[in-house]
């Protein structure tokens, strides 16, 4: 281990965020469903009636969502990505949903949504044009926001495609956001400025928290292993930026959960949902709740990871040290407790050790004199009371996340 150590970070804990957006909203990570990695564009009900994007699909979500434990575990947003609306705004201007597809429109999606106890999210763009080439919002702010709050949608993902001027970006981001509170109706704020502002400049973030619930700020998830490292890479390499941003009201997100689809093997998906709780992301899974394997559900639905994810302080977690392969992140918990996954970064060969103690995770100087260790994933287990001059092995498959909780005495 000696050599090889690289203790990344060590002041995260001192910084406390700027101030959030004030709706009220958001104060823990947004739970729901949003259709777009597994559903996509897909608007050809005629060939593929199960899996096009119509309002059939969103209903269906939403009685899964109640009938199956999701509404009850914490997943409250259902929401609708790109590809809702009609190519033509009508005589006043407004947004309409595909006559085709939608055929009851928004409002009445809304409606039903809501008599399950679940909110309605919807998609639109700071831009011309959506990203897939609908109809975007510049010019229109105030005209979507109020028809928004008039069908009653309670959040909003706010694409950043086809802005003409760049430099526009973060004015028309803070235009969206005032025309939503001028509402009056409480409507979370998603956002993707900082994704589209990296491809420039390096974003300033504190206005982006003042005016967003949540911000996109690296590219879209795949249904793949490479895609996942990519996100938790690329959140590693700009944390010191990124973690102080993140708290009650305003969020990093590092796009939706992929469990339950193609790509990922049990280890990874377990790797994403301990890494999406240890980062306090929004968790907007994008799946087929209606044919989702017990496995993948089982994950999904775990009350402990969800609630480190959902933990009061709203502190996001980062990564503490790499060695051997392995990597380990901490995330601060209310009550002084800590979460801790331990990620075994190695593709090749079977499960590995590692010592946890005071060397390899810094923070375990909360075990004093005495805590009580919790192993969450890949198995729930009680690992007992430790000291501060404990040590633990964890064993960690490829791929895979040890993730458990350390809890001072
Ligand atoms: C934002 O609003 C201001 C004030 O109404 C306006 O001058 C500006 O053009 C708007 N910018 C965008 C990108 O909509
Ligand atoms: C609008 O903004 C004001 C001032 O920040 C805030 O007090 C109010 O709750 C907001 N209203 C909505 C609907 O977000
Ligand atoms: C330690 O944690 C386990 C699992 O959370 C719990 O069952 C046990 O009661 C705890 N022990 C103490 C002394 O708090």
């Amino acid at each position: 281990m000696r050599a090889s150590i690289i203790v990344v970070i060590g002041l995260l804990l001192l910084s406390s965020p700027v101030s959030s957006l004030n709706n009220g909203l958001a104060l823990t990570p947004t739970m729901g469903w949003l259709h777009w990695e597994r559903f996509m564009c897909n608007t050809d009900c005629d060939a593929d009636p199960e899996n096009c994007v119509r309002e059939e699909l969103f209903m269906e979500m939403a009685d899964v969502m109640v009938n199956e434990g999701w509404k009850d575990a914490g997943y409250e947003f259902v929401c609708i990505d790109d590809c809702w609306p009609s190519m033509q705004r009508d005589a006043e201007g407004r947004l309409q949903a595909d006559p085709k597809r939608f055929p009851s429109g928004i409002k009445k999606l809304a409606d039903y949504i809501h008599s399950k106890g679940l909110k309605l999210g919807i998609y639109a763009d700071v831009g011309t044009k959506t990203c897939e080439g609908y109809p975007g919002s510049l010019g229109y702010y105030d005209i979507d926001a109020k028809t928004f709050a008039e069908w009653g949608v309670d959040l909003l993902k706010f694409d950043g495609c086809f802005m003409p001027d760049w430099r526009q970006l973060g004015e028309g981001y803070m235009n969206m956001s005032r025309a939503l509170n001028q509402t009056g109706r409480s409507i979370v704020y998603s956002c993707e400025w900082p994704l589209y502002e990296w491809q420039h400049q390096q974003p300033d973030y504190e206005p982006i928290r003042k005016t967003c619930n949540h911000w996109r700020n690296y590219g879209d998830v795949y249904d793949q292993w490479t895609s996942v490292t990519s996100i938790l890479d690329w959140t590693a390499n700009h944390q010191k930026i990124l973690v102080p941003m993140a708290g009650p009201g305003g969020w990093n997100d590092p796009d939706m959960l992929v469990i339950g689809n193609f790509g990922l093997s049990h280890d990874q998906q377990q790797t994403q949902m301990a890494m999406w709780a240890i980062m306090a992301a929004p968790l907007l899974m994008s799946n087929d709740l209606r044919k989702i394997c017990p496995q993948s559900k089982e994950l999904l639905q775990n009350k402990e990871i969800i609630s480190i994810n959902q933990d009061s302080l709203g502190k996001q977690g980062y990564l503490t040290l790499q060695v051997a392969s392995f990597e380990v992140w901490e995330r601060p918990l209310s009550g002084n407790r800590l979460a801790v996954a331990v990620m075994n970064r190695q593709e090749i060969g079977g499960p590995r050790r590692i010592t946890i103690n005071d060397v390899s995770l810094p923070s375990w100087k909360i075990c004093n004199p005495k805590c009580n260790v919790t192993q969450i994933l890949p198995k729930y287990q009680d690992m007992g009371i430790q000291s501060r001059v404990s040590e633990i092995v964890v064993l960690v498959n490829p791929t895979g996340t040890t993730l458990f909780t350390v809890n001072p005495l």
